[in-house]
């Protein structure tokens, strides 16, 4: 989940206005009141729709937006400070999206042109160097093919090589440092930070370098791997090395693949397994997670024997995750993970590597032993499970009692009742023991979790979660926004077939969600420009609380329906779903606020009876502007 949706599943609407001060009162599944932001007082003409999570006025306002937008009117601010104030409230915090300024864009691809220079080098010392050539080719079985892909090279021996050659080319010694090609002694003086080592160029997702990975030549140096240091374009806790090559396999195979190793990915997607992708050596961070989920919410966890094995399963139950995130430091941290598995939406599974073996060396003894092994991951729980169990003995009532004692923490952790009661009924099955004796960990249900909330009352979160999770009409919104975003220029075809329909063209006010209401804005504002290209004016012009969505956005539009003239049919569709959706749900909401007008004395109930009329006469417009669209396609 965005931070923006998660502020938004958080907070419950309905507290929120009501704090404000607006006294709202049921009506059918929503609340009335009256509208804070004009001043009406005769009639309560303002709507919350707690289930998405969103408002609308009837009034002279005729406007509606979700959360973001009411504390932005109400309090007079912009998005970004809203999202601040309420992300505050809701107790999430906000992941900074960094945009590159022009300048600091400039800085970066002068760093990313010199890496590329640097794969190129590193290259030609590789094929001068038959030893090296040899070890990769035989030892580890990589073709020619595959070290020109995934472009290894060497760095050879000796302190300045990459000094001395890039210097020669009048780079300057400070953007080799800044690229972490050079380490720096105490004294100030300069020198090669990588020496006789295989060189693995690491990129960001979308190919661009980032720095490198250093693998060993003489098996006593160490340490084995040496990466780029932190630089403003590389972050090991927010890159995945193989991404590039792998996002689309991994869309493909809705599912992706997680080992810890540079060669094991390269030796997997050699072997024809593509969805692979793998950490830097650090812990698997939560940003990586989310990183891939971009691309599909299905990630096995594939991981070394040792360091996944009893031990790492043992201490990552009882060590806290700080202590983990060191480099070179075991990556696996049950809780941890169950917890942003929950957070994230996303189904984990972990396979163990059989009889102490790399990835690599499975793929190289038997092709398809891969394939099983990912078909056989476990839930987590159902891993550690397992792996507290082996070896030991389940009849001794102790072994069974310690194993339990370190599980149903877990699984009382886990986020729905449903969940909880499978593991607990997969543990007790798998102990051999009754169920009942671990009824207390499934009614518990998670512990922490709840944000500081300010009124113990309520209880909104695991409601507007769900509410948040499964509103189609949010998904309709988002795909429409997501199109128009890759492709603004479709917005005035989109307008023509509208208008052709006798409809109205698509305005800020066919989406209920702020976000997209700010995107569908600098869509617009992008149209009715000439300077820019569409794309790259909406791209530059998002604001930075709103780059995470943008990037959502791109990812999943990725793969647009080709022909032009579907796509615009699609997305005509949805635009006449959306309409229709709010039509309808303002028609129900319009009859309530009739009858309390007819309950306050005013018969006529004027304002009400004509939206009524208009709601119904759109409605109808819709519907024939839909049967024309079905038409239309049967000639
Ligand atoms: P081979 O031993 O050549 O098969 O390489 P491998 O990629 O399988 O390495 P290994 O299983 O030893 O380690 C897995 C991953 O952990 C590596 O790819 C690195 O990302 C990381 N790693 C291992 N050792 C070190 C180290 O000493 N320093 C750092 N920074 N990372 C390491
Ligand atoms: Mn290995």
């Amino acid at each position: 989940m965005s931070t923006i949706d998660e502020v938004k599943a958080r907070i419950d609407i309905v507290d929120l206005v009501s704090e404000a001060g607006v006294k709202l009162r049921h009506a059918g599944k929503n609340y009335t009141g009256f509208c804070p932001f004009h001043d009406n007082k005769h009639t309560p003409a303002f709507v919350v729709w707690p289930e998405s999570g969103t408002w609308r006025c009837f009034g002279q306002c005729n406007e509606g937006g979700d959360i973001f937008k009411f504390v932005m009117k109400k309090e007079g601010i912009d998005f970004k400070e809203a999202l601040q104030k309420l992300a505050a409230r809701a107790g999430v915090e906000i992941k900074e999206y960094q945009r590159e300024t022009p300048q600091q864009r400039e800085v970066y691809d002068t760093l990313r042109k010199l890496l590329e220079d640097a794969v190129v080098f590193y290259r030609s010392h590789l094929f001068a160097n038959r030893e090296i050539l040899a070890y990769l080719r035989e030892k580890r079985g990589l073709t020619d093919a595959t070290i020109e892909t995934f472009g290894l090279g060497y760095a050879p021996p000796g302190y300045d090589n990459v000094l001395r050659h890039f210097i020669q080319r009048g780079v300057k010694e400070q953007e080799l440092l800044d690229a972490g090609l050079l380490s720096e002694r105490e004294d100030g003086k300069r020198f090669d930070r990588f020496r006789h080592r295989i060189m693995i160029p690491i990129r960001d997702e979308n190919g661009k370098m980032a720095g490198f990975g250093a693998r060993i030549v003489d098996p006593n140096d160490i340490p084995k791997f040496l990466n780029s240091p932190e630089t403003p374009i590389f972050s090991k806790g927010r890159l995945l090395y193989g991404l590039d090559r792998a996002r689309k396999p991994i869309r493909a195979a809705d599912q992706a693949v997680i080992v810890e190793g540079y060669l094991d990915v390269i030796a997997l997607h050699q072997a024809g397994y593509e969805n692979v992708v793998s950490p830097m050596g650090t812990a698997l961070t939560e940003e990586q997670l989310r990183l891939l989920k971009r691309f599909t919410r299905k990630i096995v966890l594939a991981l070394d024997p040792d360091t996944a094995g009893q031990k790492a399963v043992l201490r990552g139950l009882e060590a806290a995750r700080s202590a983990m995130d060191r480099e070179g430091e075991l990556r696996f941290d049950a809780r941890g993970l169950l917890r942003n598995e929950a957070r994230l939406q996303a189904d984990l599974r972990v396979a163990s590597m059989p009889d102490d073996l790399d990835p690599d060396e499975i793929v190289a003894r038997d092709r398809e032993e891969w394939k099983k092994l990912i078909e056989n991951a476990k839930p987590i729980v159902e891993h550690v499970m397992v792996s507290l169990a082996e070896g030991k003995n389940l009849n001794d009532r102790r072994v069974v009692n310690e194993i339990a004692n370190q599980v149903l923490p877990l699984i009382s952790d886990l986020p729905t009742p449903a969940d909880r009661e499978f593991f607990t009924q997969r543990l007790a099955r798998f102990l051999k023991v009754d169920e009942r004796a671990f009824i207390s960990a499934q009614a518990q249900g998670p512990r922490v979790r709840r944000p500081r909330q300010q009124t113990e009352k309520r209880q909104p979160v695991e409601k507007s979660t769900l509410a948040v999770a499964v509103s189609s009409s949010k998904l309709v919104e988002e795909y429409v926004i997501g199109v128009l975003f890759r492709k603004p220029e479709l917005l005035y075809r989109l307008d023509r077939q509208l208008q052709e329909y006798g409809l109205l063209p698509l305005n800020v006010q066919d989406f209920d969600f702020t976000d997209n209401q700010m995107l569908f804005g600098l869509i617009r504002e992008s149209v009715e420009q000439d300077k820019t290209e569409h794309h790259t004016f909406v791209a530059e012009a998002v604001p930075e609380s709103l780059l995470g969505l943008s990037r959502d956005l791109l990812a999943q539009t990725e793969k647009l329906e080709r022909v032009e003239e579907k796509l615009l049919e699609e997305l005509l569709r949805s635009v006449i779903k959306m309409r229709r959706v709010t039509a309808g749900e303002n028609l129900n909401q319009l009859r309530f606020l009739q009858e309390e007008a007819h309950q306050a004395g005013d018969l006529r109930a004027a304002p009400y009876t004509e939206l009524v009329l208009r709601n119904t006469k759109l409605l109808r417009d819709l519907d024939q502007a839909y049967r024309k669209m079905s038409q239309k396609r049967l000639e």
